[in-house]
């Protein structure tokens, strides 16, 4: 296992589209150990493949206390949605920027896991947002995205000064 360098914001290489898995190999099952391992290291709660520059349809996720309920999602689409929260988020991409994104509050989703065999989800609270949030780095999106112009400004100039003085280790997905 590897722990794999997660690209920062405003990176252009997070604003790809990502492809989706097609072969379920040893290869994939190694991403995914890595992307767990970079996960936790982080620490975050989530991470797409996308923000570790593989631009894979795929993502790991762990929202539990105890960091024993491990989560993978290939090839992942929301079949419904309902309802609305608002989440204080972060983003390992964003470090040390944290604002509310407004979410489905249950989905359903379809994917695959690191096997290919399909498997459908129906989750709220915090796991839908980490899902959400994930699945939007596969379509090349951050949730700084959903900011104000003003505040995207904002937190990019925040981000300039974070980098000058040492890049802090901030929590999120
Ligand atoms: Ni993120």
């Amino acid at each position: 296992m590897a722990q794999l360098t997660i690209l920062e914001y405003p990176d252009p290489r997070l604003r790809t589209i990502a492809q989706p898995v097609t072969v379920f190999d040893p290869a994939l099952k190694r991403l995914v150990a890595d992307l767990f391992e970079t996960m936790y290291a982080a620490p975050g709660i989530g991470l797409a493949a996308s923000q570790v520059d593989v631009h894979r349809r795929l993502l790991v996720a762990d929202v539990s206390e105890d960091k024993d309920d491990p989560r993978v999602l290939v090839n992942p689409r929301i079949l419904e949605r309902e309802g609305a929260q608002v989440y204080q988020e972060g983003c390992l991409s964003v470090p040390g920027i944290f604002a509310d994104v407004e979410r489905s509050n249950r989905i359903v989703v379809q994917a695959q896991d690191a096997e290919g065999v399909p498997f459908t989800l129906e989750t709220d609270g915090l796991l839908a947002v980490c899902i959400q949030h994930e699945m939007d780095h596969l379509d090349g999106k951050l949730f700084v995205d959903y900011l104000s112009p003003l505040k995207r400004a904002m937190v990019r100039k925040k981000l300039e000064k974070q980098r000058r003085q040492a890049a802090p280790a901030a929590a999120s997905a």
